[in-house]
């Protein structure tokens, strides 16, 4: 995989039409400091707008994806302090990405960490990896979404408990659940994550745009909005080059070249 940038807390990898995104704040865990949230933020933003990447990944170490926020810098923090600050900002900032993007979670992912995972919209992860929203055991409760997506993912009487007791849940639990998409040996994470970004990158860009806000609509619309939401983004795509290379393509048995037009 070709080295594209590295910050010290973030590393930043390109391979084709997918860039995969390294936490890299090992000796606290991969905690999510503001900082590391926002070259995360950032890096996403600018391949969100950049037409040569259709996926990205969003991965950590082989013991951790990420432990939390950081709560060295919150420990002391007035409710002033925490209102004033943009953490909130940040993660919306995430939630507005349009392409799709992957988590690959091995080991730890607590707290904010799981819900990076859950603000990506597919997640594979490793044997070892370990889910849970621990904020309750540090008196507080999860400030990222924990609370809206994790039911969402695995249900409310689940959801419930792991957040009223701080429990965590590994990975067999999350595909179970189906919080996970596969689980797979912690040696083959990145492969098979890679091999599903390629695949989802193969397919063409306005649609994939359209089929991910329209499957997150899903979550938050009445099923008639919803429908009503779909068949406009469908219609939408009889706009685009790709619908018409991809219509013809199957007609002419050929694999269709999409050019994200
Ligand atoms: N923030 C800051 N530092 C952290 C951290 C975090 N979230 N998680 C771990 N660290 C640090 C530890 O303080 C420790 O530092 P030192 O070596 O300087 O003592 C180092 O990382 C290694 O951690 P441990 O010694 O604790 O490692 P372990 O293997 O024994 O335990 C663990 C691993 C179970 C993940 C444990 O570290 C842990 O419980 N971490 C906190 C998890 C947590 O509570 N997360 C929620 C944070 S709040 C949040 O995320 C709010 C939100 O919704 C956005």
């Amino acid at each position: 995989m070709a080295k594209d940038s590295a910050t010290q807390e973030l590393l930043v990898q390109r391979e084709g039409p997918v860039a995969v995104h390294t936490l890299n704040r090992p000796k606290v865990l991969n905690a999510l400091s503001d900082s590391l949230l926002e070259s995360l933020v950032c890096a996403l933003e600018q391949q969100d707008s950049d037409p040569e990447i259709r996926c990205m990944v969003v991965t950590g170490g082989e013991k951790v994806f990420a432990a939390g926020a950081d709560i060295q810098g919150m420990a002391e923090a007035s409710v002033a302090q925490m209102l004033c600050s943009d953490r909130l900002a940040k993660w919306q900032r995430l939630q507005k990405i349009s392409k799709p993007l992957i988590a690959a979670v091995s080991g730890y992912a607590l707290g904010g960490g799981c819900e990076l995972a859950m603000c990506c919209d597919l997640i594979v992860a490793s044997e070892s990896a370990v889910f849970g929203q621990p904020e309750i055991l540090i008196g507080v409760i999860p400030g990222a979404g924990g609370t809206q997506r994790l039911p969402r993912a695995i249900g409310k009487a689940r959801a419930m408990e792991m957040i009223l007791t701080g429990r965590r849940f590994d990975a067999r639990k999350a595909l179970e659940w189906g919080m996970v998409n596969r689980v797979v040996p912690p040696e083959l994470l990145l492969a098979e994550t890679m091999a599903l970004a390629q695949e989802v990158a193969r397919q063409a860009p306005l649609a994939v745009r359209a089929a991910k806000e329209a499957v997150l609509k899903a979550l938050d619309l009445d099923i008639d909005s919803g429908l009503s939401y779909e068949r406009k983004l469908f219609y939408l795509l009889f706009g685009t080059e790709d619908q018409k290379e991809g219509m013809r393509a199957f007609l002419e048995k050929r694999p269709p070249r999409f050019q994200g037009k």
